[in-house]
């Protein structure tokens, strides 16, 4: 408490003290942002460093003016990989484990993530956000229902490219869309998020039944 009380002081003082105040405030925060996070052995602590695209999210508030958003979805498109044979329908069935796994590449945790567990051991945590699965109750609407994905849009070849981009790098279509960039940020494989592409779209997927 009596170090929070200090930290809120010195961030007023920051606030107030100078000709530059609003600069030296963000600057302060986040520093205090970035020393909150416990590193674990071996995590990336990059990705505290903001890219291109993120400032120019911050710097417009997720609301970029065209020309800017045109340049974040052709940068983001750039940086989409295809798996092995440009197969992108892969695996439903493990495409359904990996959209319900939300384990691995947390920062902050009280007890930070083993090496070993961080690497190639990351779930979508597709849940967190939106609804999958009609079984499945625990479900996050902070972006659109999936339920019913492949039965209402088919499985085309068009869908299927359209929904592998989508998981690859979300920013590619919706220059700040607040889904992660699974695949460019490696938090997936392309194999993987072609087993996730099946199972959106596949019609024996659980998904897509009735
Ligand atoms: C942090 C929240 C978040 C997470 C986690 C997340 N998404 Fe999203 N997703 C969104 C938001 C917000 C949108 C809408 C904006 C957009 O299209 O980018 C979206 C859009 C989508 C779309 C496009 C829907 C459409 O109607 O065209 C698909 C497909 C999708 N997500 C699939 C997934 C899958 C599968 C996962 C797990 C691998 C996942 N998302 C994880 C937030 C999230």
């Amino acid at each position: 408490m009596k170090n929070r009380t200090l930290i809120l002081s010195a961030l007023v003082a920051g606030a107030f003290g100078s000709a530059h105040a609003a600069e030296d405030l963000s600057a302060k925060v986040e520093k205090l942002v970035a020393s909150s996070f416990k590193p674990g052995e071996g995590q990336d602590m990059s990705r505290l460093a903001q890219d291109e695209t993120q400032k120019l999210c911050s710097k417009y508030r997720n609301n970029p003016p065209a020309k800017d958003a045109d340049a974040i979805t052709k940068r983001e498109r750039a940086t989409i990989k295809y798996p092995d044979g440009n197969k992108l329908m892969g695996d439903w069935k493990n495409g359904e484990k990996l959209a319900k796994g939300g384990f691995g590449m947390r920062i902050g945790a009280i007890e930070p993530d083993p090496a070993a567990k961080q690497k190639g051991g990351n779930g979508g945590n597709c849940y967190a956000c939106h609804a999958l699965d009609p079984k499945e109750v625990a479900a996050g609407n902070i972006g659109p229902s999936l339920t019913g994905y492949g039965a209402l849009r088919g499985a085309s070849d068009d869908i299927v490219t359209y929904t592998y981009d989508k998981l690859y790098n979300a920013q590619a279509t919706v220059a700040c869309s607040s889904m992660p960039r699974m695949g460019h940020n490696g938090i997936l494989t392309p194999a993987q998020v072609a087993d996730i592409t099946a199972y959106l779209v596949s019609p024996e997927s659980p998904l897509n039944q009735k």
